[in-house]
């Protein structure tokens, strides 16, 4: 080639090999465009050395043009070469990224399942329902006069002291975390017309300390009825039935003589476990009595009129000598295996 002539193969070489180490320097498709467009671009030393063929001597331009013509080719050939290895490349990773081992066990939420005394309790109001009983609901924070001097506590009870009820700060409103279910035999009384058959589940509160046989927050099923004409003998059938369908056909209950300040007479209820562990037996169930003709008038009732029947029981205890379990605290640590060993029914 002439000195005229200003494409000269080194100057060609040159630009090539610059724009060869760029793209063999990309590490990705986007950076492999990008050393395209520096080298091979408008303003790149090969579109300059293009741009002078206009002054390549006559005689040397079909050499000049086929130089050039090789060097277009190399640089073509080298990029789809690169731009090959580098999608594949990108693909590789993009694969390895999203593998999924369909192998693998799966992370599950394992299903929860509802408490046994949740379920205990509704199969309990479910046997009243059954008998034409209604459900009734009181609340928890429930004022003192309520729970107690409607019921026929003494101001001095010791049932009202600190040391077994929860009272709710300030003192002055009277509120307490209810310590029996019976306080809902008085709104029952208040707020229902006549005759009042009626079961009201729920949770009830003492200062116990929890162990294996006592948890400050248990719960109860109570029970009143009122109707002209009531006898004990309807209160001991019922109950007996209530038992039958909560422990099976042999169920038998049995009433002691005891007290409380709303009922007159008042009785401890045991049950009779043919089949419990450790041999048949009779175990403590609730109290029970008939509704004291004080509190009946005290809820504007005329006791020569009504008369009726009130029982309340303990459903850890049920759910305790139906399953036999001898830890309370099972029922409240949360432990879903434990719930679960109950399925969908208790
Ligand atoms: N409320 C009483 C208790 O918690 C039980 C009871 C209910 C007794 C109804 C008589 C009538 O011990």
């Amino acid at each position: 080639m002439s000195d005229t002539n200003p494409i000269t193969q080194d100057a060609v070489d040159s630009a090539v090999d610059a724009a060869l180490a760029a793209f063999a320097a990309a590490a990705t498709v986007a950076e492999l465009k990008s050393a395209r467009n520096a080298h091979v671009g408008e303003a790149s030393a090969i579109a300059q050395l293009n741009a002078r063929m206009r002054e390549v001597p006559k005689d040397e331009k079909a050499a000049t043009g086929k130089l050039m013509g090789q060097a277009r080719g190399r640089l073509e050939g080298a990029y789809k070469a690169r731009e090959g290895e580098l999608a594949a490349a990108e693909a590789q990773a993009r694969l390895a990224a999203e593998t999924v081992d369909v192998t693998e066990a799966p992370v599950r939420r394992a299903a929860g399942s509802r408490h046994p005394l949740a379920q205990l309790q509704e199969e309990a109001a479910d046997i009243f329902i059954g008998m034409g009983w209604e459900i009734a609901e009181g609340p928890e924070v429930e004022h003192e006069w309520f729970n107690f001097d409607a019921l026929g506590f003494d101001p001095d009870h010791p049932a009202r002291a600190m040391q077994d009820t929860f009272f709710v700060e300030p003192a002055d409103r009277h509120l307490l975390l209810r310590t029996h279910t019976s306080p809902v035999q008085i709104r029952s009384l208040l707020g229902r017309e006549l005759p009042v058959y009626v079961v009201a589940p729920g949770r009830v509160y003492r200062t116990d300390e929890l162990d294996a046989t006592h948890t400050p927050v248990f719960h109860q099923i109570e029970g009143i009825a009122i109707d002209k004409g009531l006898t004990m003998a309807h209160l001991r059938g019922t109950l007996e039935h209530f038992a039958r369908q909560m422990f099976g056909e042999e169920a038998k209950i049995r009433l002691r003589p005891n007290f409380f300040p709303f009922t007159e007479p008042s009785a401890e209820m045991d049950v009779w476990q043919p089949n419990a562990k450790g041999g048949a037996r009779w175990v403590e169930w609730g109290g029970c009595g008939m509704v004291d003709p004080r509190v009946l008038a005290a809820a504007g009732i005329d006791p020569e009129e009504y008369q009726g029947f009130a029982f309340g029981m303990g459903i850890e205890r049920t759910l305790q000598f139906r399953h036999d379990i001898n830890d309370m605290r099972d029922m409240v640590e949360g432990d879903t295996r434990f719930n679960q060993q109950f399925g969908g029914l208790v």
